[in-house]
């Protein structure tokens, strides 16, 4: 077989994948106002089931019960208490219900500064390690991220009357300033949602016996989510949300013990992977995701990055997901090409000894390159399966040239931040899945038992 490498299964914790392509974690909305998933989340997750893919990672599912656990537009699917297990359980099955397909859901305490006041406590504000309020400037921004919102919000070029960011990264703070004025001007009326990542209102510090809530609530949720029949967890520690907040020198200031030395700003980490092991024993698949590097100035290095991957694997970490960024950088977390992430993965593997998975692929030729020289043990895509789902099992057909790519318009990435239904600009299926049963019941073990039933039935309905 061409990308034979892709195909042989590996094993994590506990747990055997049939391949090593698993889906990104990717938050794409489907949940109601109040958190829950609904049966388009679970039509989703199983045509990408249906496309092959060894391991299906859910979007970030926090945990956290305060009205500040996340922003309104990024809509997130809660599992704070029992309420939210029916439909989560019925996820587990029927993704189960697919060849050897394994399921890990994603686990966040929250937002933190990136987060921003519900739209029914907006007297409440968001906490974080520390009052730091996060604060986007566009001179941060890398190149890859000026590409795509170039391309996919136009008129913000348009207004500043700008051929490139270049002139912005050379402005003076003063001159910064009075650009940063303008532009927000132009997001509070076009894109409101966009105005609020721009400048985040600042965050109220987090008391110590709130850190350990969450820490602890991360556990008992872990714990449940394995009852519930996940394979495995992932602990959601990148993209400068509140685990990464606690990392970063930059967004962590606080004196105590949750902060300064490196062994301090890992504490909530730490403390949250030694808490869930203590409920779920040695041998389950537990993992966390980590930015790379924040790529920010004064932010978590690549070194620093390894130490934290040490040190979550000598807590008990079993996998190693990565990223990189955070939203003050956030087009980091998307790039435009593919295979900026696999940076990363030499480093991880060696510092943490655990099986790494890399996202940002697009062609079966990089995903397989980097699996068969051993820069990464798992590839997992992102936009690319909101745009084929099907990719694995076109790849292991040796159909690769059937592939529909990924353009990286990302204009589901953009709809994130906004109130919308996410969709693919390449996929016209992508969202609307649970209308189209064809995209996923057949080879699902509902199938059979669905025919079965249907026979007893034959000639008279
Ligand atoms: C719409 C969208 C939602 C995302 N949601 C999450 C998320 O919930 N948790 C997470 O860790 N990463 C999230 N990401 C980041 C992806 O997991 C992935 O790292 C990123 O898209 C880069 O990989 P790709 O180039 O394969 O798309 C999201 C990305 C997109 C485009």
């Amino acid at each position: 077989m061409k990308y034979e490498a892709l195909f042989e299964p590996i094993t994590i914790g506990d747990v055997t994948l049939k391949n090593r392509i698993a889906m990104a974690p990717m938050n794409m909305t489907y949940s109601g106002p109040n958190g829950y998933l609904c049966d388009q989340n679970i039509a989703w997750y199983a045509t990408r089931a249906k496309g092959g893919f060894g391991l299906i990672i859910t979007e970030c599912i926090v945990i956290n019960p305060h009205p500040w656990r996340g922003s309104e537009e990024v809509n997130p699917a809660l599992f704070t208490d029992y309420r939210f297990s029916r439909y989560l359980s019925k996820l587990v099955n029927v993704i189960h219900s697919y060849d050897k397909t394994r399921i890990f859901i994603q686990l966040s305490p929250g937002w933190g500064r990136q987060g921003h006041p519900n739209v029914e406590t907006p007297h409440i504000s968001s906490a974080a390690p520390s009052a730091v309020p996060m604060r986007i400037d566009i001179r941060n921004l890398n190149k890859g991220w000026e590409k795509q919102v170039r391309r996919v919000t136009p008129e913000i070029f348009a207004a500043t009357g700008l051929e490139s960011l270049e002139p912005i990264r050379k402005m003076s703070d003063r001159e910064y300033e009075e650009l940063e004025l303008a532009i927000l001007g132009i997001l509070q009326k076009e894109a409101p949602a966009l105005a609020q990542v721009l400048q985040a209102e600042t965050p109220r510090e987090l008391r110590v016996e709130e850190i350990i809530d969450l820490e602890d609530r991360m556990a008992t949720q872990a714990e449940a989510a394995f009852r519930l029949g996940f394979d495995g967890v992932e602990i959601h520690s990148p993209h400068g949300y509140l685990i990464h907040q606690f990392l970063s020198p930059r967004m962590n200031r606080r004196t105590d013990e949750y902060g300064g030395s490196p062994e301090n700003r890992a504490r909530f980490l730490l403390n949250i992977i030694r808490k869930i092991r203590t409920k779920i024993g040695p041998d389950k698949a537990l993992g966390a995701r980590f930015s790379g590097d924040e790529l920010m100035p004064g932010g978590m290095t690549h070194d620093e990055a390894k130490k934290f991957v040490a040190m979550a694997v000598a807590a008990g970490i079993s996998y190693v997901n990565i990223s990189q960024g955070c939203y003050e950088n956030p087009g980091a977390f998307a790039p435009d090409g593919e295979g900026e992430f696999t940076q990363y993965a030499p480093g991880f593997k060696k510092a943490g000894g655990v099986p790494v998975i890399t996202p940002g692929f697009i062609t079966p030729e990089c995903a397989h390159e980097a699996v068969k020289e051993k820069k990464t043990d798992i590839i997992s895509l992102g936009r690319q399966a909101i745009a084929d789902p099907y990719w694995p099992a076109k790849v292991e057909a040796e159909r690769a040239k059937d592939i529909v790519k990924c353009t990286r318009c990302n204009f589901c990435y953009m709809n994130l931040f906004e109130p919308r239904w996410l969709g693919c600009q390449v996929n016209p299926t992508a969202g609307f899945e649970l209308f189209y049963p064809e995209l996923w019941l057949r080879g699902s073990a509902n199938e059979k038992r669905v025919k079965k039933y249907m026979d007893k039935a034959k000639g008279l309905i």
